[in-house]
């Protein structure tokens, strides 16, 4: 119960990794504010996880909704000790990038990179108060690619350099570090109505150095330990959890 009194924040915690980083915040006696746009999902998490669990429905690219729900984070809880910045469009395919609109790439940096940097923004005089932790939620693909997909592996890259400019910018008081994962199978991690297990081959598993496609729970255990005072001495790094895919050399 190593976060007994503290407070967090986490975006799109509705499903998916953020609804396991949320889960084992409020396992270990932390309270959690589960933020999403989605509410049907948001209310869902908040209903399986308990009394030390509320949602607050936010679009993350918008400032308005963004300074609203970390006001009312902190009102509920009467401090905030850390945030997290996961809510992010999570396609990576846009299709070929000389027919790629305006529009979408607009899109992706709006959810993804300025999202990110929105909460960061209005957690800040809180985390200072706290001496809290900001962990952003990047990716493998902001160091390796497949076609297709320049919108949502640029806002990668940015969340990993903007975690470590918010490192450098905010310390001592506020440490900030993000976690870049490869391939987590969230399906578990669904809404209760429509969860199930992960449907996944045998190669998908196989081609792992670990043996495995990842798990929510992979990332949230390092979520939680980045939250904590145990990581007192890490910030600005980026933390790869992809089972040593990026480290796998793939020549054909
Ligand atoms: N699952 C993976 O394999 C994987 C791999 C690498 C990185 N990631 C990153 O991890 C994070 C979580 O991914 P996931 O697979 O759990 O995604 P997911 O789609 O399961 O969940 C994302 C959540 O964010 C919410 N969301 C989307 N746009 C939002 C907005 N504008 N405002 C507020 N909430 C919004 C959605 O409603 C949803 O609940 C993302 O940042 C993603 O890029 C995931």
């Amino acid at each position: 119960m190593r976060f007994t009194d503290k407070v967090f924040l986490v975006t799109g915690a509705g499903r998916g990794i953020g609804r396991a980083i949320a889960k084992r915040l409020a396992e270990e006696g932390g309270r959690v504010c589960v933020v999403d746009s989605d509410v049907a999902a948001g209310r869902d998490a908040a209903d399986e996880y308990g009394d030390r669990v509320r949602f607050e429905r936010c679009d993350v690219s918008r400032e308005p909704d963004v300074r609203r729900a970390v006001r009312a984070a902190v009102a509920w809880g009467g401090r905030l000790d850390g945030a997290v910045a996961n809510a992010a469009i999570v396609h990576p395919e846009v299709g070929p990038t000389e027919r790629l609109a305006l529009a979408t790439w607009q899109k992706y940096l709006a959810v993804n990179l300025t999202g990110t940097f929105l909460l960061a923004k209005h957690a800040i005089p809180h985390l200072r108060r706290s001496h809290g932790s900001i962990v952003t939620l990047g990716s493998t693909r902001a160091i390796q690619s497949e076609p297709d997909t320049v919108a949502y592996s640029a806002t990668k890259g940015g969340i990993v350099a903007l975690t470590h400019a918010l490192a450098i910018s905010l310390g001592p008081e506020i440490r900030a570090n993000c976690i870049s994962p490869g391939w987590i199978a969230t399906d578990e991690y669904a809404p209760r109505k429509s969860r199930k297990r992960p449907d996944l081959r045998a190669v998908d598993n196989a081609q792992h150095p670990v043996g495995r496609v990842g798990r929510p729970e992979d990332v949230a255990g390092l979520c939680a330990w980045l939250l904590s005072e145990e990581a007192g001495f890490v910030t600005g790094t980026n933390y790869i959890v992809d089972g040593g895919m990026t480290r796998k050399m793939i020549y054909k």
